[in-house]
């Protein structure tokens, strides 16, 4: 009993008052998350906090908070300790000089200055491989959406240069770990030491979720095992094939893999060849190319292997650990656990057919003109998604890309017989377009033809929403114009159909249910300059949050967004993140990490917390 009072006190530290005003420390009050807390305790691994280091108490605006610990304050390690550390992981540990620092004579991070950084072949290097997905992937702590490093080294042709190349919101060290022990040993260091803890995979984050300012990086991408058995026999009634892989393991990777199977395989995947699969993608949910077929990505996930946040290993299914196992799929990254392995379903890949369609200022005369080719195709949404298609697009003005559709399972025919009346309208209406249909022999050669790498290093905001079924069938001309008022404000927009309800059960786990609803999420990109000032920043994400976001929502009733590709600065992010799964997530979170070992924004139990003196330190609100 005395461990669950240690740990519903440790709760209340971690969340706010709300919360906290229903948990005591002498177990009289029996509110619902200290009862869910004693319910979902048994069995457990010893989850012991009691090493924690305190956090550097600090004020702002007259009010008190504890921060983790930074270069410069007393409590930062010294460096034996790091050399300690050094040591528990192998001599893997790095102290962080970004990749550009190769083009500019000199680094300076919060650990000081580095003089003679210029190397003209290295540089040469960045500079041809800056937008370059596998390239940024594979350095320690460079990444895909920049804008949450605040974007201050760049490969500049001049070394010269007066901008300069400093660390900006990148941590100082990061932990190569090639062994399970250095992401305990990682982890342990980071409790013992109060310092900023971050999990990096891929870097591809949209929300700045694998990066942050004076942190300790902890780069999981060397887990690269793949591993596949023609019957699962875990827990469950499932005894089909699946595949574990371990936290590294990229979507190309793992459809390469899964189609060098005899007969093909495949699972999963995001539509980008570069996101890991194991990281923020399966904890956000990961939807994709068979989404609308198989589900999201966390619908045929049996088993994780996860380091907690007290550093032990723990196996998670669903008759050992279930609350930790519901929660990974879909409950937030960087949230509970750090994930070691997987083991998701695999499945024979299928006969497919693919098609793009163009309509862009090439071939298009004027706006009105051009704005019908996505409007029109956006009245057939529920049409494509329901009859078992994913499609992705992107638009902006004058340039309206469906590339591609996805149709597994069906015939030309079949397909062609979905699209003509969508087709048949495009050519009444006079809109231009250029179009083209093609069958696969698997879904793997569908999308190495058609799946487009992105370009790394983009400096941008998201936003983004899903719009349902229901939505489409009563206000498709309300969308149409939320896209409009978001293309108006400068936004990207990149829409992604599929339907994760019509061929499957809602699964058990962390996903908002509405999820299962939808016909089209949306996200809108915003590009910022690397030169921007922090006001002009903030004027764009006030666009993205008072403007463009709303627009989305005054055309909807889903009450849905993606926790991985959405504004985290908006209002109501547990509700639009979770709905009516979010007080379970919290618990589970109070249980797993009540010291708040990991923190990303937005997250579950995060709401005490906050990024203070410009984007650098992580404080709790006392
Ligand atoms: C170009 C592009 C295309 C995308 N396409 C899709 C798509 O089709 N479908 C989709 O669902 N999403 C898509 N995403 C979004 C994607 O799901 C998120 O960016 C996701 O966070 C990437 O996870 P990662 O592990 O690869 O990246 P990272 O940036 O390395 O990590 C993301 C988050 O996960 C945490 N994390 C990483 N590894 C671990 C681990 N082992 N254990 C615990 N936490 C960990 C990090 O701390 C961070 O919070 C896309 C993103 C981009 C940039
Ligand atoms: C302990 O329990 C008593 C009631 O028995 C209650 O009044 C008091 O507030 C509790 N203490 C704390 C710290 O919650
Ligand atoms: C739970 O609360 C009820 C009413 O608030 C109280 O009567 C009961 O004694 C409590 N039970 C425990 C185990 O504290
Ligand atoms: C606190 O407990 C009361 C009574 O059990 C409950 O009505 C309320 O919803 C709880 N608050 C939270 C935030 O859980
Ligand atoms: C860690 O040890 C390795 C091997 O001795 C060394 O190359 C590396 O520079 C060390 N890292 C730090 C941050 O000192
Ligand atoms: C940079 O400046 C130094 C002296 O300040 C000079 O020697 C060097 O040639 C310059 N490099 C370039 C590429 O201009
Ligand atoms: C981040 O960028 C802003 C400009 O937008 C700059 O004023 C600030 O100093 C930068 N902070 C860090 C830590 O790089
Ligand atoms: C399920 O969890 C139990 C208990 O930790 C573990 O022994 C078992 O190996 C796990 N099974 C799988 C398939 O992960
Ligand atoms: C515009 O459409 C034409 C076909 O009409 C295509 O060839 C071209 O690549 C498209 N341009 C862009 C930028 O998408
Ligand atoms: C593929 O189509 C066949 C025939 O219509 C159907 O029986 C099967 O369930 C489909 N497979 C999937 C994965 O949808
Ligand atoms: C399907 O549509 C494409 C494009 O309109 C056409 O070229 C093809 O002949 C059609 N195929 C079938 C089997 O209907
Ligand atoms: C899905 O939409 C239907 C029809 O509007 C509604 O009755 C149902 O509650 C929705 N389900 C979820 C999980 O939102």
């Amino acid at each position: 009993m005395q461990s669950f009072l240690l740990k519903a006190a440790a709760a209340a530290a971690l969340f706010p008052t709300a919360w906290a005003q229903n948990l005591t420390t002498n177990g009289t009050t029996n509110g619902t998350l200290f009862t869910t807390l004693l319910a979902a305790g048994r069995p457990t691994p010893k989850l012991d906090f009691r090493d924690t280091a305190p956090l550097v108490p600090a004020t702002y605006d007259g009010q008190a908070y504890g921060c983790k610990c930074y270069p410069g304050d007393s409590c930062w390690p010294t460096l034996n300790k790091w050399n300690a550390l050094n040591n528990s992981v192998s001599g893997n540990l790095i102290r962080y000089i970004p990749a550009a620092a190769a083009c500019h004579n000199s680094f300076t991070g919060p650990l000081g200055t580095v003089s003679n950084t210029y190397d003209a072949a290295a540089c040469a290097d960045a500079q041809a491989n800056w937008l370059d997905e596998d390239w940024t992937v594979s350095k320690p702590a460079e990444y895909i959406w920049s804008y949450a490093t605040n974007s201050t080294c760049t490969p500049a042709d001049d070394p010269n240069n007066t901008r300069g190349c400093t660390l900006g919101y990148v941590g100082v060290y990061v932990v190569m770990a090639k062994k399970e022990a250095h992401i305990s040993n990682a982890i342990d260091f980071a409790r013992k030491n109060n310092i900023r803890l971050i999990v990096r995979n891929t870097g591809h984050d949209f929300l700045g979720r694998s990066t942050g300012y004076g942190a300790l990086i902890l780069n999981t991408h060397s887990f690269q095992s793949i591993e596949f058995t023609n019957r699962y026999t875990g827990p469950g009634s499932y005894r089909g094939g699946a595949v574990t892989i371990g936290a590294g393991v990229q979507g190309r990777t793992i459809l390469t893999a899964a189609h060098n199977q005899s007969p093909p395989l495949s699972v999963v995947t995001g539509e980008c060849p570069t996101v890991g699969v194991a990281g923020g993608f399966i904890q956000g949910g990961g939807h994709g190319p068979w989404t609308t077929l198989k589900g999201f990505s966390v619908d045929n996930v049996l088993a994780f292997r996860v380091m907690t946040a007290s550093g032990e290993i723990t196996e998670v299914n669903e008759s050992q650990n279930a609350d930790l196992f519901w929660a990974l799929k879909g409950g937030g990254p960087a949230t509970f656990a750090v994930i070691l392995s997987l083991t998701m379903k695999t499945f024979p890949d299928l006969p497919s057919v693919g098609a793009t369609l163009y309509t862009n200022f090439t071939n298009a005369f004027d706006y009105p003109t051009w704005f019908k080719s996505p409007s029109i195709f956006h009245k057939y949404a529920n049409d494509f998604v329901d009859s078992g298609m994913y499609i992705y697009y992107e638009m902006v003005p004058m340039l309206f890309t469906v590339r591609p559709f996805v149709a597994i399972n069906q015939t030309v025919a079949q397909f062609n017989a979905t699209m003509a009346p969508f087709l048949a309208e495009m050519n009444l209406e006079g809109v231009p377009y250029e179009y083209m249909v093609k069958s696969y022999p698997t879904f793997y050669d569908l999308y190495m033809d058609l799946f487009e790498a992105e370009a790394a290093h983009t400096n941008a905001l998201t936003g983004g929403w899903a719009f349902s079924h229901d939505d489409f069938e009563t206000n498709t001309p309300g969308i149409m114009g939320g896209l409009q008022t978001a293309m108006d404000n400068g936004g990207f927009m990149i829409g992604h159909l599929f339907n994760s309800g019509l061929h499957v059960p809602s699964g058990d786990n962390a996903l908002h249910p509405g999820w299962r609803n939808i016909t089209d999420f949306v996200i809108s990109a915003f590009l910022v300059s690397d030169d921007a000032t922090i006001a002009e920043k903030d004027a764009l994400n006030s666009v993205v949050k008072n403007v463009a976001d709303p627009a989305f929502r005054a055309a909807s009733t889903s009450g849905v967004t993606y926790v991985n590709e959405a504004d985290p600065l908006q209002d109501n992010w547990q509700s639009h993140f979770w709905g009516s799964n979010y007080p379970r997530l919290l618990t589970t979170r109070a249980k797993w990490d009540p010291k708040g070992i990991f923190y990303a924004v937005s997250t579950p139990g995060t709401e005490a917390w906050e990024i203070k003196d410009y984007g650098t330190r992580l404080c709790k609100k006392l």
